[in-house]
């Protein structure tokens, strides 16, 4: 079974990236062939800045190799590095009606924001197909944000395959249900986007900052504070186990504590979480050669399985002659 996800270096990695993909992507590496790739030709969608495009790829890598991504294991690249890809996204944007890719909610939620529409954009959609159907992906694990664009992939799929026969692998989308969209400091979904994130590796005084910034109710010291609404609880139930978040319930109903108090057992968590694996973040960073080395690896591992794969792609549709 084939497994593959990607994720945008669009900006540094948050939280709710964390819980609601790498985690997932990671532990996936046990469950069948894992092929992960940084979705450089995605960011430069929203990200026109060079120096900030190259930092966020290096640091994207970084962040994978440190929380486990095994190279060995996996298959491990930057999107850009194997552009096959891209040959894939013209032949199945002539499989793409206009009218699937107006109604994505990501590129109406993007236009409504104010952000100028543009053809990478809009045909966002056909690129992501692109990579999932490149590389006969069987499982592509995704927050909930991204659910649709994996129905678009294989909607493109089903249009291509009648015409050319059986010969794209059709993915499905894996959902963890248990897991709710990680909510940012101001309470609405955690993205980069909206300034509401929790970063992974910040330093202890960003983080307490964000953290200091969660927005709660106005209740007093002195008054008992319901857990069940509150945004700093939704965080607390990442990274405590029951127990912990038994005794956080107490300490809700309980009078005599604030929600500063709540923050900073949080922020004591978030930390402990991510402890064990910032000396080899560390090591990583310091050592941007070794990192460069693993992807390139990693891309010529993805692009023989590409060039195996348009190879078929070329002759059903005629390319070949
Ligand atoms: P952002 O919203 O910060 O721009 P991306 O769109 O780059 O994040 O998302 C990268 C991955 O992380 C996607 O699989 C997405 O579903 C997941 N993700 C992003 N934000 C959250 C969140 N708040 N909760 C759960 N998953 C999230
Ligand atoms: N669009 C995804 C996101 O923003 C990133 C992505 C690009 C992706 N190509 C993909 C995810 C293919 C899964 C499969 O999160």
């Amino acid at each position: 079974m084939r497994i593959l996800s990607g994720i945008q270096p669009s900006g540094t990695i948050h939280i709710g990236n964390y819980f609601g993909m790498i985690k997932k992507m990671i532990e996936s590496q046990d469950d069948g062939e894992l092929f992960a790739f940084i979705a450089s030709y995605h960011a430069l969608t929203s990200v026109k800045d060079k120096g900030f495009l190259q930092k966020n790829i290096f640091e994207a890598a970084v962040n994978f190799l440190s929380l486990g991504m095994d190279p060995e294991k996996s298959t491990f690249w930057v999107q850009s590095d194997v552009p096959e890809v891209l040959e894939l996204y013209w032949i199945l944007s002539n499989h793409t009606p206009m009218g699937l890719l107006e109604r994505a909610h990501s590129y109406k939620d993007k236009t409504a924001r104010g952000i100028a529409s543009n053809h990478g954009l809009l045909s966002y959609p056909v690129l992501m197909a692109a990579d999932i159907l490149l590389f006969d992906s069987n499982i592509v694990p995704v927050g909930k944000d991204q659910i649709q664009h994996v129905e678009m992939a294989r909607d493109i799929a089903n249009t291509f395959n009648n015409t050319y026969g059986d010969i794209l692998t059709m993915p499905l989308s894996k959902v963890d249900d248990n897991l709710a969209t990680v909510p940012g400091t101001d309470g609405a979904k955690m993205s980069k986007s909206y300034s509401n994130t929790i970063d992974m590796f910040g330093t202890k005084k960003a983080l307490k900052k964000q953290v200091m910034k969660i927005v709660t109710d106005s209740r007093e010291l002195d008054e008992a504070k319901e857990y069940a609404t509150c945004n700093v609880y939704k965080l607390c139930e990442l990274f405590m186990n029951e127990e912990e978040l038994i005794v956080m319930q107490n300490r809700y109903a309980t009078p005599g504590e604030g929600y500063g108090h709540f923050k900073i057992a949080l922020m004591d968590k978030i930390n402990d979480h991510f402890a064990p694996y910032i000396e080899r973040r560390e090591h990583f960073m310091n050592n941007p050669d070794e990192v460069k080395e693993i992807l390139s690896q990693g891309a010529i591992k993805a692009s023989t399985v590409a060039r195996e794969k348009l190879k078929v792609i070329r002759d059903a549709v005629g390319l070949n002659y």
